[in-house]
């Protein structure tokens, strides 16, 4: 047996418990190494500079095909379908509108922006909304969707395994030149475990284009153009 095995078998002994704690510090040093690496990337003050730059400066206000997960009461959605003003925009917002599905903190549990199913009204017959868990929703969705233009996608649910399921259901549509945005994407166990993962399975790069800086190294809101 070699010494790995034997570790491999008596460490359930020495450490018996999984922990996330140590899960999030172990990936510290991994997120501050992305950041060091990209720290030239163009900085924000909040969100709303931040989508105003990536749509007049990366976007430059050309026709997108705008996908959001976790819409919530609509805020971003909503900001995106002004500030993007083109015609043949199209704007998709998924959510079950019954709040997170599972814990993500110990703070924001399960059931964390709950509207009962409630959908936000957005005046803009561009926006269309797509109820349910994204795990039910998107591939029906995907099995009808033909990109017309650059998608841009708005990673706002919070959890790993939302982000992750998305990300992975959308690989085939994604293509050069496109956009994701993460808005917590310095919760180590969260948006960015699942952004690591997949771009670690699906041979995915990319590049940082812009961020809003908060506590010192760290970004939360982060958008990155896809590059292969
Ligand atoms: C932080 S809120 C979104 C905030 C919104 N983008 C804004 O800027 O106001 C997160 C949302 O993700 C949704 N969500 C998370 N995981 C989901 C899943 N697997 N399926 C459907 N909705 C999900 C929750 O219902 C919640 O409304």
């Amino acid at each position: 047996m070699s010494i790995y095995q034997s570790i491999q078998r008596i460490s359930p002994i020495l450490w018996w418990k999984h922990s996330f704690t140590i899960e999030n510090l172990n990936l510290n040093p991994l997120l501050k190494k992305f950041f060091d690496e990209n720290k030239n990337c163009p900085s924000f003050n909040d969100r709303h500079e931040h989508f105003k730059y990536i749509n007049d400066k990366v976007i430059k206000e050309d026709p997108i095909d705008y996908l959001e997960f976790g819409v919530y009461k609509g805020d971003s959605i909503r900001e995106w379908s002004s500030l993007n003003k083109n015609p043949v925009s199209r704007f998709y917002g998924f959510d079950s509108f019954e709040g997170l599905p599972e814990d993500w903190t110990y703070t924001m549990r399960r059931g964390e922006f709950n509207l009962n199913g409630n959908i936000p009204h957005i005046d803009d017959s561009r926006v269309k909304m797509v109820k349910g868990l994204f795990q039910n929703t998107l591939r029906p969705f995907l099995k009808s969707f033909r990109r017309i233009q650059r998608i841009v996608v708005h990673l706002d649910a919070d959890l790993f395994s939302s982000t992750l399921y998305v990300l992975t259901s959308l690989d085939p549509f994604l293509e050069k030149g496109d956009v994701l945005m993460f808005d917590e994407f310095s919760a180590p166990t969260g948006e960015f475990k699942a952004f690591i993962d997949y771009k670690t399975a699906f041979y995915r790069e990319f590049k940082m284009v812009s961020k809003v800086p908060f506590n010192g190294w760290l970004a939360n809101q982060v958008a990155f153009l896809i590059e292969k």
